[in-house]
């Protein structure tokens, strides 16, 4: 979920952004068009699976979406706190995160990511993980995830504006759970990638003794083409353009693209409980992963959907088995599927516009 976006509107309404808003009386309220999605659906987008679902329901999670099967990678963006109203209504945040734990189809190697930004009220951080992170790593549950790593996603430059006092956000957290690790696969390249190590040089860790580099030196060997990656993750936000802007809350592509990347292996099924707009889904295409996805909101899913299409012309259309692909399910429930493809037209505007508009949807 990116940074401006997890502010209360309390702290929002001090954003000196100001886009330009028609004249009040041209304004036009839009109507919210129907879903094509039904609850309960699952759409096959090729490979891919999304159910419109509760995640925290087993039976919906692990025999419907999974069949049976089980995910080496959990990557996902939850709600924070009880902070943003989406179309589902008002949630018990700690209840709701311990029943999409206890609900993934894990395996013994499963690895568990799962961002989450800062929340301010009454002047405060609020840290609204607390009794969720004591549950989910407490010694006394046989099915305990360990507290394995914190990550921070470093999102970029901060945003315009006034923050209320505070510096202006640009960054959130990555907790990382496991029961057992496995190794990160090797994905940033090395700036000096075949150069050698100086004989000399003195590098590495310290020692007990406190010296330097002799026994976790690398002289003499060849710099490494790629590394692992370092726990401050670098990613770009991004604005979002096209179809995704119907949802309040899109994380860049690129940064579940990175965690896939390092933490899973292409074929392997990658699992986002909290598909919002389907940016998991359309990483996993791109780094050639498979994405079993749960939404509870029919009108995100539709949204999946639609931008999936618009992302792979050429790829699979989403189909419900029985029913045949989206447009035909779409005839069928008597739904007219909106004319996508001025969202993805690119105007005058330069992504800065786009950041302006964004701002603008939570003001
Ligand atoms: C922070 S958004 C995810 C946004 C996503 N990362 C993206 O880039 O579009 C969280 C999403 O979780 C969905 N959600 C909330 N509770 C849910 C539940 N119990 N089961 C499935 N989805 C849920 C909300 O409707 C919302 O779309």
């Amino acid at each position: 979920m990116p940074g401006a976006n997890n502010y209360p509107r309390k702290d929002l309404k001090d954003i000196q952004v100001k886009a330009k808003r028609p004249p009040k009386d041209m304004e036009e309220t839009p109507e919210v068009p129907k879903a094509v999605t039904l609850p309960g659906d699952i759409w096959q987008i090729g490979s891919h699976r999304v159910i419109c679902g509760d995640s925290t329901n087993q039976d919906t999670i692990q025999k419907q979406l999974f069949e049976g099967r089980t995910t080496s990678l959990v990557f996902t963006s939850p709600p924070y706190d009880n902070q943003r109203s989406y179309k589902i209504g008002s949630i018990n945040w700690t209840d709701l995160m311990k029943g999409i734990i206890n609900a993934i189809p894990a395996e013994e190697i499963t690895q568990v990511l799962i961002n989450l930004g800062q929340v301010h009220r009454e002047h405060e951080w609020q840290p609204y993980w607390t009794d969720w992170l004591q549950w989910i790593a407490d010694p006394e549950r046989a099915d305990r995830w360990r507290r394995f790593g914190l990550y921070i996603w470093d999102q970029g430059t901060g945003l315009p504006g006034d923050w209320n006092g505070r510096f202006a956000p640009s960054f959130e957290f990555l907790f990382h759970f496991n029961r057992k690790e496995r190794r990160p696969n090797k994905i940033v390249r090395c700036t000096s990638a075949g150069d050698a190590v100086p004989i000399d040089k003195k590098g590495g860790l310290r020692e007990k003794d406190g010296i330097q580099g002799s026994k976790w030196s690398h002289a003499g060997t060849k710099v490494q083409e790629w590394r692992i990656p370092d726990n401050l993750v670098r990613i770009n936000r991004q604005a979002t353009s096209g179809l995704e802007r119907g949802h309040p809350a899109v994380f860049p592509i690129g940064l579940p693209e990175f965690i896939i990347k390092a933490y899973s292996e292409p074929g392997d099924i990658v699992y986002e409980p909290f598909a919002g707009s389907g940016t998991t889904l359309i990483a996993a295409e791109n780094t050639g992963r498979v994405c079993y996805a749960s939404e509870l909101a029919p009108e995100y899913v539709d949204i999946i959907c639609r931008r999936y299409m618009r992302m792979f012309p050429n790829g699979a259309k989403p189909t419900l088995t029985g029913h045949g692909d989206f447009f035909d399910v779409a005839n069928g429930r008597g739904i007219e599927v909106p004319d996508d493809a001025a969202l993805y037209r690119v105007g005058t505007g330069t992504k800065r516009r786009e950041e302006i508009n964004t701002l603008e949807a939570f003001l």
